[in-house]
């Protein structure tokens, strides 16, 4: 039985690589095709097993509480028409799970936003998803694929994919030496033993980036309690985990399948025409 029941999603940020569509909207509820991004994380968790979404807002992220409730003048007005298969998808994602959310009241970075959400997951292993990186597989969904793996190790694991140099600055970077585990043949397995907030291309410890993909186990949230800020003075995930990492208990996870960096512009459109060929296929 698959135990990782919550997921947490950090959507407190402010979206400013996308304003001015970002001033009253939340960033998380930008729509590829006609299913905002946080849906889509939603349904992969809930692929995933999971069955509790632990959700860190902010001020101006209402419409996100509003999207997963039902809306009964709407219901109630498309009643018995074609229209009504279109809300289909999302009512049956609204009676799969239950959502709760917290505040993060400021801005302190990803660590600290995962730190808030300590009160909504407890002291159970959770996910965390970034909705902006949109994964998609053919076969098993990203965070499936992890949450096996995680009932093997028992340990933090995190999805890396491999990037461009020159694109180091924009992620968490890490090393480590491969696990060779031959009953696992799906993606490969590093035991990480360094990793590094967005680095400079020449500080880079590898090519291998952390996307928005986690399973933690709850004693991140004394380390993280314990994190200095780092990286553009924020409170960093990548930082906290590096202490997790130095006891041997971070894996990355080189995972199957694809994922758009739906927080830019360039990937945001990549993931509209790549799910829009799939639809139409
Ligand atoms: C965050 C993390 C970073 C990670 C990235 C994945 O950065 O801090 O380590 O590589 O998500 O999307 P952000 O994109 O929020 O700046």
């Amino acid at each position: 039985m698959n135990k990782i029941k919550k997921c947490l999603f950090p959507a407190a940020g402010y979206g400013t690589r996308f304003l001015p569509a970002t001033k009253a909207i939340p960033k998380e509820m930008l729509p590829v095709l006609t299913k905002p991004l946080l849906q889509y994380g939603v349904e992969e968790a809930i692929e995933a097993g999971m069955d509790t979404m632990a959700i860190v807002t902010g001020r101006g992220k209402r419409s996100i509480e509003d999207h997963f409730d039902i809306s009964y003048e709407l219901e109630h007005q498309i009643k018995g028409t074609a229209k009504e298969s279109y809300l289909t998808e999302i009512r049956s994602v609204i009676n799969a799970c239950t959502f709760s959310y917290t505040r993060q009241v400021e801005m302190k970075g990803l660590g600290h936003a995962i730190l808030t959400g300590e009160t909504l997951i407890g002291t159970e292993p959770f996910a965390v998803v970034l909705a902006d990186d949109l994964c998609d597989n053919e076969d098993d969904g990203v965070l499936k694929q992890m949450t096996e793996l995680y009932e093997k190790y028992k340990c933090c694991i995190i999805a890396v994919e491999e990037i461009p140099p020159e694109d180091s600055n924009k992620y968490g970077v890490i090393a480590g030496d491969t696990i060779k585990d031959s009953s696992y043949t799906k993606g490969s397995l590093i035991r990480v033993n360094d990793m590094v907030e967005k680095p400079e291309p020449k500080d880079a410890p590898s090519n291998l980036a952390i996307i928005g993909r986690y399973i933690l186990t709850p004693d991140i949230f004394d380390v993280l309690r314990e994190t200095k800020p780092g990286k553009g003075g924020e409170i960093q995930i990548t930082d906290a985990l590096l202490e997790m990492a130095k006891i041997g208990k971070v894996i990355a996870y080189k995972f199957d399948g694809k994922r758009f960096d739906c927080g830019s512009v360039d990937g945001f459109v990549e993931a509209t025409n790549y799910f829009y060929t799939k639809e139409k296929s």
